[in-house]
């Protein structure tokens, strides 16, 4: 809906941008007594706020001249030492103060990204699904996308090369990098292995594009091992990689932190500057404080322990209420991590148009086609299963199942 006088002022940019379905599913679910799985939200009984509420007196009381103050686009130096060490000790993944910089969330590094990086009609590679705000980034700085669908061992990357192989010269070169989720994939669930990440890496010098690797999920896993990580495995300068804390702390803070090789680093700043100065320092000071008290692993672990449940608990009430259906086609991901499951349904199902009805059900679920960047897939739906209670889990995903039941063939 645009007013007449907006009509011929409004950028070519946000025109062509739609707005995200899962935003809008936020407003409607919101106060209301749907139970909902659209969301991406983290459970807000789980927020430290007492360790944050100690970190906050603590830095206000020695350090507030310096904290209100504004601060450098690169980020608060205590917290980028922190985080240097911290990469060091858990990944060892070792970086210089200038191949990092904080973000506000994640989400605005993926922005910055596409800032210095595409020009008009550039080319992005995406997983089918994709992390839709990723897709929106993109698309808004007018990126063109060559997708690569994914199994349960995540991005199919031996597609990449039968994809690329009959590209001309000229449209090789505008390919300026992948973009993955590769563990805990944010729609899918699905986590890359290590022998895709190895031919990635491989694609990637052989093709001479980036890989911007986008790790939200990775400390979450409730089993299995834990797998390198791209930027661990390739050469200096051909992976950025972007961490954010709003799973493992709260989005209200709005902190990320992105890493990759100093040139890179140094544009990324470059962009930043004229979006926001900096990411407030005071904000970036709690959290440096709270990993400098060591408070925030133990947290971390109290996570995994209840998300872990919480998945298991939408397992089970999947087994429990969709088999009894006996649609031979229902599928759904095992996931070892992260917040998400993903359904596939029959062909017949559209759960875009099948929303309406789950919420008057009182349950919501986000529709599958967003994650696609041509929104060519409609029978599947994401679901979250992190910020619902144990009850509410299996209550939902029986309401979900009887609305899936009534579809017609
Ligand atoms: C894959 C992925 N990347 C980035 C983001 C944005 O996170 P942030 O809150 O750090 O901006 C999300 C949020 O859900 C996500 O799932």
């Amino acid at each position: 809906m645009v007013s007449k006088l907006l009509k011929n002022r409004l950028s070519a940019r946000i025109k062509s941008t739609k707005r995200s379905s899962i935003r809008e599913m936020f407003r409607l679910t919101e106060n209301s007594d749907i139970i909902s799985f659209a969301g991406g939200l983290p459970d807000p009984n789980l927020f430290p706020a007492k360790i944050i509420e100690k970190a906050t007196v603590s830095v206000l009381s020695t350090d507030s001249k310096r904290i209100l103050q504004y601060g450098a686009s690169e980020g608060y130096v205590p917290l980028k030492q922190e985080l240097i060490k911290r990469l060091i000790q858990k990944e060892k993944i070792q970086l210089t103060e200038e191949e990092l910089i904080i973000t506000t969330g994640s989400q605005q590094g993926l922005d910055i990204i596409a800032k210095i990086f595409l020009n008009y009609e550039d080319i992005v590679i995406v997983e089918e699904p994709s992390y839709l705000g990723g897709l929106m980034a993109f698309k808004s700085y007018g990126a063109k996308f060559i997708g690569i669908p994914c199994d349960e061992n995540g991005m199919r990357v031996e597609i990449i090369n039968n994809k690329l192989k009959n590209l001309a010269k000229h449209e090789i070169n505008r390919i300026k990098f992948v973009y993955i989720v590769p563990d805990f994939q944010n729609p899918g669930g699905t986590t890359l292995s290590l022998e895709r990440r190895k031919k990635l890496i491989e694609l990637a010098e052989k093709y001479d594009f980036l890989i911007v690797e986008d790790t939200p999920y990775k400390e979450l896993r409730y089993s299995g091992k834990d797998i390198p990580s791209l930027f661990s495995l390739a050469p200096q300068g051909r992976v950025i990689t972007l961490c954010s804390f709003s799973k493992l702390l709260c989005p209200g803070f709005r902190l990320g932190y992105t890493f990759s090789s100093k040139d890179i680093v140094f544009q990324l700043a470059t962009g930043k500057q004229s979006i926001d100065l900096c990411t407030p320092p005071f904000i970036q000071a709690i959290l440096a404080k709270i990993l400098e008290n060591n408070e925030l692993e133990k947290h971390i672990q109290n996570l995994i322990s209840v998300y872990g449940k919480k998945e298991k608990i939408m397992l089970n009430s999947l087994n429990k209420h969709m088999l009894p259906l006996k649609i031979p086609t229902i599928e759904w991901t095992k996931v070892e991590g992260g917040l998400f499951l993903w359904i596939k349904l029959p062909e017949y199902i559209d759960t875009e148009k099948m929303i309406m009805k789950a919420i008057e059900k009182k349950v919501a679920y986000v529709p599958g086609t967003d994650f696609y960047h041509d929104g060519s897939v409609k029978n599947c739906m994401r679901l979250n299963f992190s910020s619902s209670t144990f009850e509410q889990i299996d209550r939902g995903i029986k309401r979900l199942a009887e609305v899936i039941k009534s579809e017609k063939r």
